[in-house]
Order: structure tokens, then C-alpha cells, then sequence
């Protein structure tokens, strides 16, 4: 018996096999689960890391930004699965004038352009989706906590706390066709996205020293496996949580 048996999945955010997706992806087949993958530009790098998945999935484009890919995305889904049970939002981008402590100068336009993608795209999928979850079913996204200011993290900070806020309204909103909502808050993994934040190894050196129970910079499988847990049955009344799956950091004081 595996935890999601039976279940489809839609899985976004895999670009190599570093991303926390493809983890995501690689425990929820083994768990039993079909899953269908959406890849954003290099689709055919997506196709080629899909293939390393136990069972290579199908990869439908997705770019968040891109209103004609939102309004056919279940059709496309549709095309592989009868219905969707989970989605996994795995999806995160911001210009680099955002990062790297250059919050002061930074333009609206930049920020509009990580909010768009990193905070709105959380409801865009959902919504876009809908319609092929009318059995309910699970949405998990990836968080980096925004409780706090951190070092160069800056607008893409100020993006996961809208992110944060947007999956309590999911959650409530969601709640009535029997959707929970909820995110996996992960602490600092070597993946494409943290490559291109400047000022990324602050977190590197501090995070293992001050998490209680360790950290591993280059394991997605916790995070991954909570992701798992949230998308299975063992979670049937937990809607608009955090996670936290980042060693105990953000528990601790300094
Ligand atoms: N790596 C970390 O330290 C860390 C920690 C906590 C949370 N997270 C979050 O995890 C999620 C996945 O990131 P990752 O670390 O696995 O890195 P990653 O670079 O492997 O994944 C980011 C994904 O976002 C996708 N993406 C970017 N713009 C898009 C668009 N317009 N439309 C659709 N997809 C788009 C990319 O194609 C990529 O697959 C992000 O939300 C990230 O903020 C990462």
C-alpha cells in the first residue's frame, strides 16, 4: 500500500533534478501516485529530467504569466488524467534586482513581476485547475518562512509572505469543495532558484549551525516527503498550515 495510491497529481517547478519538484514527483510515483508535470520554457530539459522519474511522466507547457496556458491548462491535464486529487506548486522567480540587498532601489515593476509569478500563480493554478477536482483533493506549495527579515532573500521575501496570506484565502475559499490548502515552508536546498540568489551561502554556513536538528543543503527529501504527507489522506482536516521543514530554525531564537 502506498500513501498515495490511486491519486493524480499535477507537479509543477521541475526543471533538473535538484529542483524539490522532482523529488516531489520521484516519492509521490513511489507512493503509488500518477502524476502529470508542467514545464515552464526549456520543456524539452523538463522532458529530459522527466525521464529520470521512475515512471517518466507526461509534461504540459506552463507559464504562469501566460493567461492562454491558465485558461486551457485542464483541458490539457484533462487529456491524462480523468481528474486531478493534489496539486503541487513548486514555482518561484524573481529579477535579480530584487535579491541581494538592493530592497531600497528595487522597481515596482520587478517586484510586480515576482509577485506575479511567486504569489499570485499560487490561486491562478488552483482556479485554473478546479474544474478537475470536483472529488476535493490536496494543494501544496513551497514556502521559505516570511516571518522574518532575512539576509539578500529581500522582494522574494516580501513575495512568499504574500504567498503565506494567499493560501490562508485558498484555503478558505477552497475549503467548500473539499480542497485543503497548505505549505511546506523548506529551509535553504542548492537548487536552480537559490543558485541565483545573491549572497545565497549566508544562508548556506548559518542554516546547519543553527537548525537543532541539522541540515542538508543538497537533500530535497524532506521537503519533498511533507509535500507527500500534505498531498495523502493522513492530513483530511489541516487546511491554511505551515509546514515547517527546515531543521527547527525558525523555532529557535538566535
Ligand atoms: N531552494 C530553496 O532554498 C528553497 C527554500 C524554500 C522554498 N523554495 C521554493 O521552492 C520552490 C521551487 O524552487 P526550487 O528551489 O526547487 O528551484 P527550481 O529552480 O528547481 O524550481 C523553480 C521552478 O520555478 C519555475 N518557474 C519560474 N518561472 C515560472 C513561470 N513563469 N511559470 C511556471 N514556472 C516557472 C522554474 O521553471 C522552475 O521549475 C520555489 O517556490 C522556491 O521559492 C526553495
Amino acid at each position: 500500500m502506498g500513501l498515495l495510491d490511486g491519486k493524480r497529481l499535477l507537479v509543477t517547478g521541475v526543471l533538473t533534478d535538484s529542483s524539490i519538484a522532482f523529488n516531489v514527483a520521484k516519492l509521490a510515483q513511489e507512493e503509488g501516485a500518477q502524476v502529470v508535470l508542467t514545464g515552464f520554457g526549456r520543456l524539452s530539459l523538463v522532458e529530459r529530467i522527466a525521464k529520470r522519474l521512475p515512471e517518466p511522466p507526461p509534461v504540459i507547457e506552463l507559464d504562469v504569466q501566460n493567461d492562454d496556458h491558465l485558461d486551457t491548462l485542464a483541458d490539457r491535464v484533462g487529456a491524462h488524467l480523468d481528474g486531478l486529487d493534489g496539486i503541487v506548486h513548486s514555482i518561484g522567480f524573481a529579477p535579480q534586482s530584487c535579491l541581494g540587498g538592493n530592497f531600497l532601489n528595487t522597481s515596482w515593476e520587478d517586484v510586480a513581476t515576482a509577485v506575479h509569478v511567486s504569489t499570485f500563480s499560487f490561486k491562478s493554478l488552483a482556479v485554473a485547475c478546479l474544474p478537475l477536482m470536483k472529488e476535493g483533493g490536496a494543494v501544496v506549495g513551497l514556502d521559505f518562512d516570511a516571518t522574518k527579515a532575512w539576509p539578500v532573500y529581500d522582494w522574494m521575501g516580501v513575495a512568499k509572505a504574500g504567498l503565506e496570506s494567499c493560501s490562508r484565502y485558498l484555503a478558505r475559499d477552497l475549503g467548500k469543495h473539499g480542497i485543503r490548502v497548505n505549505l511546506v515552508a523548506a529551509g535553504p536546498l542548492r537548487t536552480m532558484a537559490a543558485k541565483s540568489i545573491p549572497g545565497f551561502k549566508e544562508f548556506e554556513e548559518a542554516w546547519p549551525e543553527r537548525a537543532p536538528l541539522g541540515w542538508d543543503l543538497a537533500d530535497t527529501a524532506p521537503a519533498a516527503k511533507a509535500c507527500v504527507a500534505l498531498l495523502s489522506d493522513w492530513f483530511p482536516a489541516t487546511t491554511g498550515e505551515i509546514v515547517h521543514v527546515d531543521g527547527g530554525v525558525h523555532a529557535m531564537g538566535v
